[in-house]
């Protein structure tokens, strides 16, 4: 990426220094760092603009429902949603598919059917399979391939009549590997239920920081993402849904700002995107999120994936020329994977890889990344993940992997 020097000194945090060594931050995908823009809007916000929004008939009132209806428009043109009230904002992936997965498995009858990959992020896991035991759905996992990618033939051997939803995630957060979303589509939409056809349901809390991502062209019925994993702050995340289908769904929170008329005997829901956001919203958080968009846009998706395509090749290059490292999906289709890498070294506990990289300065993650059913079906507990994001340079994977030999050295 071009200027990344210049791109770097907007992020405040990366001048910081961890036990004396400068800060190497590879734990991007589990949160990704701020810009100073996207700081200094949120401060702005507060210190100007400040009111509760959608209620006071005053000056700050309206600035703050301007900046957060914007923050909408802008979510929306980023997406190329059709329209801004196709944009609900949520707490985060995880809360928006919770509200997906009771909003939509409480009008299922039992018997109905949902899909999930064994790739899924637990945000994308529990709430079906939760919802599955409630409802009495029958839960099925759809395979893998050695590339890391949905199993399309087994996905297709899966559908049935009575398939009601297939929720999938759009990149690993384990393997940075890239599901082809707009051709699982035409699968899953093809399939006919008694009542229309089968939804898709897309995580795209991995893609949508890192890749171009347009709702229409992939013609997913839902795509859920968060903030803070692409420079926006914590606490505000998005649910896109198509119109059509959010229109016929009923709330599952209730309060004030979600509701048309209350009587005493009975209430009606206000209109798209509000009928979903109970009480008062996280518009700072919008704010952010909007001002973090713009910094995207301002760079380009395209140049923001290059590079992050760029990095994948490198640190897989580079851990591939460790002979006591085991890389978990080094296959995958070229110029089409995300800088998420999970690995093991021989004989040394993830976690330990990660205490002594901390201590180089490092930050990568060391568990399960919230993907168990995944780890259990590649046969290890734990892996070391190091994720990049837009300010992350060729030199730091270089330090990282020059780290690992002083890793081997304390537990060789
Ligand atoms: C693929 C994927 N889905 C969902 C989530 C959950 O995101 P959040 O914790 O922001 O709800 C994550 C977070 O790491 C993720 O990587």
């Amino acid at each position: 990426m071009q200027n990344l020097t210049a791109l770097r000194n907007d992020f405040p945090i990366l001048s910081r220094k961890i036990y004396g060594k400068p800060l190497v931050y590879l734990d991007s995908a589990a949160s990704s760092q701020k810009p100073k823009q996207v700081i200094d809007a949120i401060s702005k916000y507060y210190a100007t603009n400040h009111a509760n929004i959608h209620r006071g008939i005053h000056t700050l009132g309206e600035e703050a429902t301007a900046a957060y209806e914007d923050a909408k428009k802008v979510t929306a043109v980023f997406l190329n949603s059709r329209s801004w009230k196709e944009i609900i904002f949520t707490k985060n992936t995880t809360e928006a598919f919770n509200f997906l997965a009771y909003s939509l498995c409480q009008s299922f009858n039992k018997g109905d059917e949902v899909i999930v990959s064994r790739a899924e992020h637990h945000s994308n896991f529990v709430p079906w399979q939760q919802c599955a035991q409630k409802y009495e759905l029958v839960f099925k996992i759809v395979n893998i391939t050695a590339y890391g990618t949905i199993d399309l033939r087994h996905l297709q051997s899966l559908l049935t009549k009575r398939t009601k939803v297939v929720s999938i995630t759009h990149i690993s957060n384990v393997f940075g590997t890239v599901n082809d979303i707009s051709t699982i589509a035409k699968i899953v939409h093809k399939n006919k239920t008694e009542n229309g056809c089968t939804l898709l349901c897309v995580d795209g809390a991995q893609s949508v920081p890192h890749m171009p991502v347009d709702v229409q062209a992939l013609d997913c019925d839902f795509l859920a993402f968060s903030g803070h994993k692409m420079l926006g702050p914590t606490g505000i995340g998005v649910l896109y849904g198509k119109k059509e289908l959010l229109e016929r769904m009923e709330p599952l929170f209730f309060g004030g700002g979600m509701v048309g008329t209350v009587t005493e005997q009975k209430t009606t829901w206000g209109d798209l995107p509000l009928k979903f956001e109970a009480g008062t919203p996280h518009i700072a958080g919008a704010v952010g999120l909007a001002a973090a968009i713009k910094y995207l846009q301002n760079i380009g998706m395209k140049r923001v994936w290059n590079h992050d395509n760029e990095l994948a090749e490198y640190a897989l290059k580079k851990l591939k020329e460790q002979k006591d490292v085991t890389i978990y999906c080094p296959e995958y289709q070229k110029g089409n994977r995300c800088c998420v890498v999970s690995f093991t070294i021989k004989n040394i506990h993830a976690h330990d890889v990660s205490s002594i990289l901390d201590q180089e300065g490092i930050a990568v993650r060391a568990g399960h990344h919230c993907a168990q059913p995944l780890h259990d079906s590649i046969g290890v507990p734990a892996t070391v993940r190091l994720s990049a994001y837009v300010y992350t340079t060729k030199e730091e994977i270089d330090t990282f992997i020059f780290a690992l030999d002083k890793v081997r050295k304390v537990f060789q």
